[in-house]
C-alpha cells in the first residue's frame, strides 16, 4: 500500500479535480493516495478517515512531513463525522471489495457529498484474476485470499451492484494492472449523485 499513489491508482478520478475541492478519502490507510489528491486540490483541504488507529498514525506522519492539506481521523465508512453535503468529491480505494454492506457504505458516502458531487471508487475485479504460471499451492493460496476476506465480512465478488435509482454511475473503466506474476482486472467507478 505504500508504494499506492494518486497519479496511478487514482488516475480515473484525478480529472475531474479542481484546486480548492473539498475531499473525503474513505478507507485511507497509510494515505499516500490522499496526500496525492490534497496536492492536486491545494488550497483546498482533504480528509482521510480511516477504521484502523494505526494507518492513521502513518498517514498524519506523512502529512506532517510533507506539510500537507490532508488530515486524518479514526472513523467507519458507515458513520462518517462529517456533515451532510460537505464534500466536492467522495473517494475509496480498495475499500468496498471488504465491506460487509457496500451499499450502505455508498449511501453514507452520498450523505457527505454536495448535490452532483463526485464519487470514485476503485476495487478489484475478483473473477479478473489471470495468474500464470499457476501452480496448486498458489491456486490454494488465492482460494484462502478470498474466503478469509469473505470470512471477514468482505463481499468480494457481488459488490458490484450499484444500479439504484439514486445514483447515476457517470464512467466506469477497466484498467489492467501487472506484475511477474499475476494480473488483475481493477474497477474504477465514477458516480455522480443525483440531488
Ligand atoms: C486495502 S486497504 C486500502 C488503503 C488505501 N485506500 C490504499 O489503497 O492504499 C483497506 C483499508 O480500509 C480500511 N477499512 C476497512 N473497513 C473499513 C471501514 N468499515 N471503514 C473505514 N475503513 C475501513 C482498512 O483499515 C484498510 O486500511
Amino acid at each position: 500500500m505504500l508504494e499506492r499513489t494518486a497519479a496511478k491508482h487514482a488516475a480515473f478520478f484525478t480529472p475531474f479535480l479542481e484546486r480548492g475541492m473539498r475531499l473525503l478519502d474513505c478507507g485511507c490507510g497509510p494515505g499516500t493516495i490522499t496526500t496525492g489528491l490534497a496536492k492536486l486540490v491545494s488550497p483546498g483541504q482533504v480528509f482521510g478517515i480511516d477504521l484502523e488507529p494505526g494507518q492513521v498514525r502513518r498517514a498524519q506522519d506523512r502529512a506532517r512531513q510533507k506539510q500537507s492539506n490532508a488530515s486524518f481521523e479514526v472513523a467507519g465508512i458507515y458513520a462518517l463525522p462529517f456533515p451532510d453535503g460537505h464534500f466536492d468529491g467522495v473517494f475509496a480505494h480498495a475499500l468496498f471489495e471488504h465491506l460487509r454492506e457496500p451499499v450502505r457504505a455508498l449511501r453514507e458516502m452520498k450523505r457527505v457529498l454536495r448535490s452532483s458531487g463526485l464519487v470514485g471508487i476503485r476495487s478489484p475485479d475478483w473473477a479478473g484474476w489471470v495468474v500464470h504460471p499457476m501452480n496448486a499451492p498458489l491456486e490454494e493460496a488465492f482460494r484462502l485470499f478470498k474466503e478469509i476476506q469473505i470470512a471477514n465480512g468482505g463481499n468480494p465478488l457481488r459488490w458490484e451492484s450499484f444500479e439504484r435509482p439514486d445514483f447515476a454511475i457517470y464512467r466506469s473503466r477497466l484498467r489492467m494492472r501487472s506484475s511477474t506474476i499475476w494480473r488483475v482486472l481493477w474497477n474504477g467507478w465514477l458516480i455522480v449523485s443525483r440531488a
